[in-house]
């Protein structure tokens, strides 16, 4: 049997892109709630103030989850719900909302995941210190970690610390498509450092108490080839990895930068002041971690980009299958089509090879369990006439993926879990609630919210009943 039989079957959502009701509860404002008002921020202004009103229909919500015999399920707390400013007074209604949530999940025996920070960071911490730019937010992110394991640490007993630091760094300092919407590597390099060392700092705080949980961050994960075998594009796979996945992982993973990627930035004189202090807390944090998080979407496909060549130029949120122009660092590397593949509406390779590749590149450079912590495929569904979605598209992806983490754990991954992405449709940070990703169809449209089981509901509740040998 290549599954486990306490291999967790998960699927997994975030706070802000499903909750809703993010003026209730006593819930505080988010660097979010803010950014989705601004004109011309995200797909057709579209914001998650209802969502998919998960924050009043959970129980709904996990009724389908305990029909599918989900094994797992990953969420996010929202720390504005806990403390509405950041710090200070805590708000006792957004304690006792994941109170209910985490109960109603153990009572339908489906074990509770919990992400720390999925990117809604608390909007009096960015007015008050511009948030992840200043070293304050450190120790107000473990004081607030510290909080959810006081009140959430006797039943949750799986932590996911931060939620693709790598990702709402690189869109909101050099992209600006996430808040705060700037455009300056520096304080890219410098933001991402306090998420490694609020990572660590949170582990250790966890260890320190003596909580017996698993606990890792989740990193965006990318694994990479070479556009040829030539020299110049060869060379612009090494710099694309050590100032890419390797700069993420083996900050969060190893403690420490690769020395390619810091030499690199140096030179460029963006590399943040890291000191010898702050690397020994690194290396504490990563030697306590239980697991690697990764959210596998795709691999990247890196040639060769001069000193002249391209940028960064945007990305495809209207969902018009090849309109994503070429990205690059000039000087560096670039990115390129990947002719092998098949892409999605969004442009997204789909790649369940590069999954195996990625986990056995892992497997090798930290030797630590794996977490998938997220997994899936963003598509335009079809509702039926007889109310129905045909989701075959989806259904033929994960199945894929399955696939490739089967032959990985064949070869020696230690896998523990594989979570989709996602339960329920939902909110797209950018891409509005066209890209669906979920077994649960919800009716934006009218705005009934109505939930509606998909094709592939059926099939991943057979995946889970046999443990992953009937892949349909
Ligand atoms: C991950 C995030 O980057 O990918 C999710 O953790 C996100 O929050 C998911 O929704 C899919 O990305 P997108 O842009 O298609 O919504």
């Amino acid at each position: 049997m290549t599954f486990s039989s306490d291999f967790l079957w998960g699927s997994a959502s975030a706070a802000y892109q499903i909750e809703g009701a993010f003026e209730e509860g006593g819930k505080g404002p988010s660097i979010w709630d803010e950014w989705a008002h601004l004109p011309g921020k995200t797909f057709e202004g579209t914001n998650g103030d209802v969502a998919c009103d998960h924050y009043h229909r959970f129980n709904e919500d996990i009724a389908l989850m305990k029909e599918m015999g989900l094994k797992t399920y990953r969420f996010s707390i929202a720390w504005t719900r806990i403390f509405p400013e950041g710090t200070g007074a805590e708000n006792a209604e957004g304690i006792a909302f994941y109170n209910a949530l985490i109960d109603a999940l153990l009572a339908n025996e489906i074990v509770p995941m919990v992400t720390l920070y999925h990117w809604d960071l608390p909007k009096a911490l960015q007015d008050r210190y511009q948030g992840w730019e200043s070293l304050e937010v450190v120790d107000d992110f473990v004081q607030y970690a510290i909080k959810c394991f006081e009140c959430f640490g006797d039943r949750v007993k799986h932590w996911i610390v931060m939620n693709e630091p790598n990702i709402f760094t690189s869109l909101g300092y050099v992209m600006k498509l996430h808040p705060p919407g700037y455009q300056d590597e520096a304080l890219f390099l410098k933001t991402f450092h306090h998420t490694v060392l609020a990572h660590a700092k949170t582990v250790i705080a966890y260890k320190e108490r003596g909580y017996t949980g698993m606990i890792g961050s989740s990193i965006a994960y990318s694994p990479s080839y070479a556009a040829s075998e030539k020299a110049e594009d060869l060379y612009a796979k090494e710099m694309f990895d050590a100032t890419g996945p390797l700069w993420y992982l083996d900050s969060y993973y190893k403690g420490t930068y690769p020395e390619k990627g810091v030499h690199y930035y140096t030179k460029k004189g963006v590399m943040p002041t890291v000191t010898d202090e702050e690397i020994q807390m690194m290396k504490k944090g990563a030697a306590l971690c239980d697991f690697i998080g990764i959210n596998y979407y795709q691999t990247a496909m890196v040639a060769h980009n001069p000193e002249d060549g391209v940028g960064f130029s945007g990305m495809n949120t209207t969902g018009k299958k090849g309109t994503q122009s070429e990205n690059g660092v000039p000087g560096l590397y670039k990115h390129v089509r990947n002719e092998s593949l098949e892409y999605t509406d969004w442009d997204w390779a789909i790649d369940p090879d590069g999954l195996r590749y990625g986990l056995e590149i892992l497997k090798e450079r930290y030797d630590l369990p794996i977490i998938i912590s997220e997994n899936g495929l963003g598509a335009y569904d079809v509702v039926t006439e007889d109310e129905a979605v045909h989701d075959d598209y989806r259904i033929r992806f994960l199945r894929q993926h399955i696939e490739a983490c089967e032959a990985a754990i064949d070869n020696g991954v230690e896998l523990l879990a594989y979570c989709t992405w996602s339960f329920t449709d939902l909110l797209s940070w950018l891409n509005g609630f066209k890209k669906r990703y979920g077994f649960v169809h919800i009716d934006f449209e009218s705005g009934s919210l109505k939930r509606l089981k998909k094709d592939s509901f059926e099939w991943y509740k057979q995946v889970i009943a046999s443990n992953g040998r009937n892949l349909g």
